[in-house]
């Protein structure tokens, strides 16, 4: 695709497909196009070093916070864009990385033009291995960093331990900056199925993560009768098949809830196991309903321990609320897919998780998607057809066009 004549801001579609390619090759998988990049391994690490220097190269101000967010920064007011670099522990090449040089090359495309002014961030952990949506939830105040220390990973590794490899330079102050939009791949099946190239967000559903703990009997699988049994694993079992009844009258089509991650103490083939840590995690796009969902859950895995003599305890509970896009910088995302694509684009609703929620809580935020191959995403398979990469970033160019200095 071919920039067109007269735009202010020429992006320059090799070097940013050229440049999403390079990052993919900080924790490429081998499997696909896929990436193992989680928050602060070296990969990750070694990837934001590599972003840092083409920020540097594109004449930008490189500042990284205590939370390891990487920031490249204009002097004066900005327009902040970007995303995340950090992946799930399998995920695929477009996640987070795709808002992230996308935000590199409208930034450079900008400067090269004497366009607008446009800063640049790559957010840290928002795909939580600590937490939800961790680095722009303390940039933004949700979480304090005393909160967010004490938050474990799956390992039992806190944050405070795992930031140290972090190359601190100081805060990046907010203030600055005018607006951020985030462009991301839709990580669903809408635009795929519709044949439309691009979606501009009108809202970010709200989400609700805690994990679960389930604690028995540790005993012999062998001599341990099936009734006097304890056993934690049981218990989670039988916890999520009652979930979906007790959900049944609370929830709507776009409700979702998943146990993801489940681990079970000693976790060997011929021990009951005692324990069960798991986590549940819960999406909706009204509040109300989430409170309500909640309310199910304790009441339903403290059912499951009394009835089956057993102990629960619930985690620390993290949240973020659903929150809309802001009508003037949705606008001007709507006029540039409207000039990219004309009648092949859509607004929708976001169900996954972005840093654009809380960033909301500083500044003007908006969004717009891409088309995932047949839907898929936080895997290995997922993809986007070049053509819809390069329309994606022209659609950004064209707000920035838009939106003006
Ligand atoms: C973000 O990756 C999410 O889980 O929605
Ligand atoms: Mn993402
Ligand atoms: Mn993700």
């Amino acid at each position: 695709m071919e920039n067109k004549e007269g735009d202010l801001v020429r992006v320059d579609n090799n070097r940013f497909l050229a440049d999403l390619h390079k990052l993919r090759s900080f924790g490429a998988s081998g499997i696909g196009k896929g990436v193992v990049r989680p928050a602060y391994s070296q990969a990750d690490m070694e990837a934001r070093e590599w972003l840092a220097q083409q920020m540097r190269d594109a004449g930008l101000r490189v500042e990284v916070d205590p939370m390891g967010n990487l920031f490249g920064l204009t002097d004066g007011p900005s327009v902040l864009l970007g995303s995340h670099s950090d992946s799930q522990p399998e995920g695929g090449w477009l996640d987070g990385a795709l808002g992230v040089i996308a935000a590199l090359e409208v930034a450079r495309a900008s400067r090269e033009a004497g366009g607008p002014a446009v800063s640049v961030v790559s957010f840290q952990d928002e795909e939580g291995r600590f937490g939800v949506t961790t680095g722009s939830a303390v940039w933004s105040g949700h979480l304090t960093m005393d909160q967010a220390d004490v938050l474990c990973d799956h390992s039992g590794v806190p944050l405070a331990q795992a930031r140290q490899v972090v190359p601190v330079t100081e805060a990046v102050d907010p203030a600055q900056f005018t607006g951020f939009i985030e462009m991301h791949i839709e990580q669903g099946p809408v635009l795929d199925s519709t044949g439309e190239r691009i979606g501009v967000v009108t809202d970010i559903v709200g989400i609700r993560d805690m994990k679960i703990t389930f604690e028995g009997q540790q005993n012999h699988a062998g001599t341990t009768p099936m009734h006097i049994r304890r056993d934690a694993f049981q218990a989670v079992s039988a916890f999520n098949h009652a979930l979906n009844e007790r959900f049944a009258n609370v929830v709507t089509p776009a409700t979702v809830w998943t146990v993801g991650h489940v681990s079970l103490h000693p976790n060997a083939s011929s021990i009951v196991p005692g324990k069960a840590v798991f986590s549940m995690q819960w999406r909706d796009g009204d509040a109300d309903r989430l409170g309500r969902m909640e309310q199910i859950i304790r009441d339903l895995a403290q059912e499951i321990a009394d009835v089956r003599g057993m102990q629960v305890s619930f985690g620390t509970l993290l949240g973020l609320e659903p929150v809309a896009m802001d009508a003037r910088l949705r606008t001007a995302l709507e006029a540039g897919a409207e000039t990219v694509a004309p009648d092949r684009w859509r607004q929708m609703p976001s169900g996954a998780l972005h840093d654009a929620t809380n960033v909301s809580r500083l500044m003007p935020v908006a969004m717009l998607f891409v088309p995932s191959i047949n839907g898929i995403s936080h895997a290995f398979e997922e993809d986007t057809a070049e053509d819809d990469l390069v329309a994606g970033l022209e659609v950004l160019a064209a707000a920035i066009d838009v939106l003006g200095g």
